[in-house]
């Protein structure tokens, strides 16, 4: 039973708050779920009932919530300066410190950054800085893009287009579809029967490379790929496919762009996920979420030398007519500075490490389960595949909304994981210790057993 309080706060969020991705017919009934204090991986409802957070907000809550150091850093910021635009010749400190740090984290010759507010607005910028590029090199046709399904970019116009998640491309928007092409999403457990994952690779590679000579590599002007993908289903590649997909695209003169928005700042142990896990320098990589630990809204687009030194080359009337009002917002850029100082003094990284391949042996023994065709994913970003039938892999229709039935099972018992369709994919704070992993596994494989049981029940399995 909802408080009074609670009831008042679900009522006018029903009658004037849009989500993301609403679902309207349900929403109508359902509502929101109203949270309310953070601390460290546990959030707390409007009616004091604790979770531990298995999806870190939004693969985003690296450092957990509810520091004092981050709230101190944000508010002598705030008393100092809340605001100062960074356009044209204007800078700040956390700005310029943020920068120089980022450059000095990033793979290689990654040394320039452009701040953005989030993650779609780094990958929309990235999209620009492409076409901006190419057109300094006088690469004027050089406008398509390629990208995978299954692929999620953000909600930007472009950085929708870019993404190939069939399920995000609802029919009431519209989408760039001229210049932007989905090759296969390189998932393994759905590769055609029986093939080894060195010929899937193979396959992979030669399908990207047909498309570059298809389109015509004059015309073809950048690869964006998530590392690992994320909300596409946490689909690990086949092994070698970054530094595979990096030779051609070097090859045919495209650009790489990694979007490392979910896996960099330590998701997957490490600052940047392309070289220090996938051994691939990439022309440009665009980050958010860890970067702040989600205390405050701020993406950046890193971008490598030879790009910065074709932009800025001599010429008197370039302007680079792209920016945001908080582009380098001087608080957002000090919470970023402060979460980077913790992660290093804390050494967190080690412990998404540790703890992460902890989880990783944890989560394989949900295969056990009726309905867990797959458990993939690294370190701490995992996904269970839940499925109809084991043998064929086919899947529960989307009506019936597994992956959501799943999560509100473990939401009773005070686990938050997230649903996709019929999928349950795993973001945890990269401070989640070993015994809440096996919290965390143990409640999700309940939560798996009483669907099992009511849709047995009710003969739908
Ligand atoms: C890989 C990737 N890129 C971009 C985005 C968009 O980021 P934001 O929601 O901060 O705009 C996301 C968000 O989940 C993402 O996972």
């Amino acid at each position: 039973m909802m408080s009074n309080y609670t009831k008042d706060l679900w009522t006018k969020d029903k009658d004037h708050l849009l989500h993301p991705w609403t679902h309207f017919d349900s929403f109508k009934t359902d509502g929101a779920l109203v949270l309310e204090k953070g601390e460290g991986s546990y959030l707390y409802d409007s009616d004091g009932k604790r979770y531990f957070d298995a999806v870190g907000g939004l693969w985003c809550t690296n450092i957990g919530l509810g520091r004092e150091d981050m709230a101190e850093a944000i508010a002598e910021q705030v008393r100092k300066m809340a605001y100062a635009s960074a356009f044209v010749d204007l800078t700040n400190p956390p700005a310029v410190e943020l920068a120089a740090k980022l450059a000095q984290l990033a793979p290689g010759a990654l040394n320039h950054v452009f701040f953005s507010t989030g993650g779609s607005t780094a990958v929309d910028t990235a999209f620009r800085l492409i076409q901006y590029y190419q057109n300094c090199r006088g690469k004027h046709g050089k406008k398509h893009v390629i990208s995978r399904k299954g692929s999620y970019h953000g909600t930007t116009y472009a950085a929708m287009s870019i993404g190939g998640k069939k399920a995000d491309h609802v029919p009431e928007f519209d989408y760039i579809s001229d210049t932007i092409h989905h090759i296969s999403c390189p998932n393994h457990y759905r590769a055609p029967d029986g093939m080894s994952e060195a010929d899937y690779l193979e396959l992979l590679v030669r399908e990207l490379e047909d498309k570059i000579l298809e389109l015509g590599p004059d015309k073809v002007a950048a690869f964006f790929a998530e590392p690992i993908m994320g909300a596409g289903g946490v689909v690990v590649p086949p092994r070698d496919y970054q530094r595979r997909t990096r030779e051609v695209c070097k090859t045919h003169d495209v650009l790489y762009v990694a979007d490392e928005v979910v896996t960099a700042f330590g998701r997957l142990g490490h600052w940047f996920a392309s070289q220090e896990v996938f051994g691939i320098e990439p022309d440009i990589v665009t980050c958010a979420k860890g970067l702040s630990s989600g205390y405050l809204p701020i993406g950046a687009t890193l971008y490598s030398d030879e790009i910065h030194e074709t932009i800025s080359a001599d010429n008197p009337d370039r302007v680079f007519a792209h920016g945001f009002t908080y582009s380098g917002h001087p608080v957002c850029c000090a919470a970023a500075l402060k979460n980077i100082e913790i992660m290093e003094r804390e050494d967190i990284l080690a412990n998404a490490r540790e703890v992460g391949s902890y989880f990783e042996t944890r989560l394989q023994t949900l295969r056990e389960l009726p309905i867990v065709g797959d458990v993939r994913g690294m370190k701490l970003m995992m996904c269970i595949e839940n499925v109809a039938n084991k043998d064929t892999k086919e899947t529960f229709p989307d009506a019936m909304n597994i992956g959501k039935r799943i999560a509100n099972k473990c939401d009773e018992m005070g686990l938050i994981v997230r649903p996709i369709i019929h999928l349950n994919v795993m973001s945890p704070p990269l401070i989640m210790t070993k015994d809440e992993v096996d919290f965390t596994v143990e409640t999700l494989a309940k939560g798996i057993r009483a669907v099992v049981d009511d849709l047995v029940r009710a003969g739908e399995l």
